[in-house]
């Protein structure tokens, strides 16, 4: 058969609709046009070298990635200007960091000078100049070095290694992107920001060029975005979007879908259908029926979802089928081999994840 609609699908189904997903990427590109910033598009979302050319056709300057396995798909892809915005530790991920470096200009990001040593063996014995960020942590409380002196001790270090090429600094404001309140979001995006442009106002002031300042998720974009000083955006959950975004991003649209089937209506009031938590995750909360009123979510277990019918006047039997917004994009992504990418309700092409379970 050959398929025509999205409805037509076997499911569950992760569905892209292109309309919107291409909305998403241009709205981005309009927002840092007239911004000293740059856009480096975070690929933990999408893990799709298809949606990273994309951002790149539309401005972005390369891509961020959150492991050597995803970078090795995009480089794969022919994408040269990767960061890897994560600690590559130990010897096996070094060396293969250092296979990468062979055909890409990748960058890492550093925070340990031990590290640092060990990435500048490699490099120098293979004769490669390695990129690297320094990490800051600007207050999330993740990786990163102290900003301010102990940023300067390091990049000093640093700058000294041969095989590395020092660029800058990175730090994720991750504490703030998803502040409800806008008004406490800008605040928290700015003091964070505040530590990043100052550490590098430091390391200036004492003689090192720092190139690149890199921060900046989708709940920040435009407060990071605009702030002076930072040179690129790393925001990737705008593209496709997910239930918990919207919450609190909705001048982006709802891109991705995961289509189910209705199994069972074992009651007027309780539907279950096949998109369970193999399909769905449900790290940020419940998916969100989509366009599908009078149904709300009770819980998922592997292959199950069940939902409540708060309408008794819902219709829906077995073999209808229904569609979710997930809650979290990138994890429930990560779940799928594949988009369906859809056009108006047509299907119009599937587009493989390559990066899916790349999580080495
Ligand atoms: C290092 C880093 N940069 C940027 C982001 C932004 O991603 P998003 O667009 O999903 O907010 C993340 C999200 O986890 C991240 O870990």
């Amino acid at each position: 058969m050959i398929l025509q609609t999205k409805w037509q699908l076997d499911t569950p189904a992760l569905c892209l609709d292109l309309d919107l997903l291409e909305a998403n990427v241009q709205r981005m590109a309009a927002f840092l046009a007239d911004k000293p910033a740059a856009l480096r598009p975070h690929t933990k979302t999408h893990k799709c070298p298809t949606i990273a050319w994309m951002q790149i056709h539309a401005g972005a300057i390369g891509v961020t990635c959150a492991k050597v396995g995803e970078a090795e798909v995009m480089a794969r892809a022919g994408i040269r200007d990767i960061l890897i915005a994560n600690q590559v530790v130990g010897e096996d991920k070094i060396a293969r960091l250092m296979g990468l470096a062979a055909y890409s200009d990748v960058m890492v990001a550093i925070e340990d000078l031990a590290n640092a040593r060990a990435l500048s063996e490699a490099a120098a014995a293979r004769g490669i100049a390695l990129r690297v960020l320094l990490e800051v942590d600007v207050g999330m409380g993740r990786c990163g070095v102290a900003p301010g002196q102990a940023t300067l001790d390091l990049a000093r270090e640093v700058c000294a290694l041969p095989g590395l090429r020092f660029e800058g600094l990175m730090g994720y404001e991750g504490h703030a992107v998803m502040i409800p309140d806008m008004a406490e979001r800008t605040a928290a995006a700015h003091r964070a920001m505040g530590l990043l442009v100052g550490s590098r106002d430091l390391l200036v002031e004492n003689g090192i060029e720092v190139a690149i300042v890199s921060g900046g998720g989708t709940g920040t974009y435009a407060i990071t975005g605009a702030y002076e000083g930072l040179t690129e955006i790393q925001a990737g959950s705008y593209a496709t979007m997910d239930a918990k975004y919207l919450t609190i991003r909705s001048e982006f649209l709802p891109a991705l879908t995961v289509l189910a089937t209705v199994i069972s209506r074992p009651a007027p009031d309780r539907i279950v259908t096949d998109a369970g938590l193999k399909a769905m995750t449900k790290d940020f909360g419940w998916p969100e029926p989509f366009q599908a009123p009078g149904v709300t979510v009770r819980g998922l277990s592997e292959e199950h979802g069940t939902l409540d019918v708060t309408d008794p006047g819902v219709a829906l039997r077995p073999g209808d089928k229904l569609r979710f917004i997930p809650n979290h994009g990138c994890t429930t992504i990560n779940l799928h081999d594949r988009f369906h990418v859809v056009r108006d309700g047509a299907l119009v092409d599937v587009w493989p994840i390559l990066g899916r379970g790349r999580a080495q």
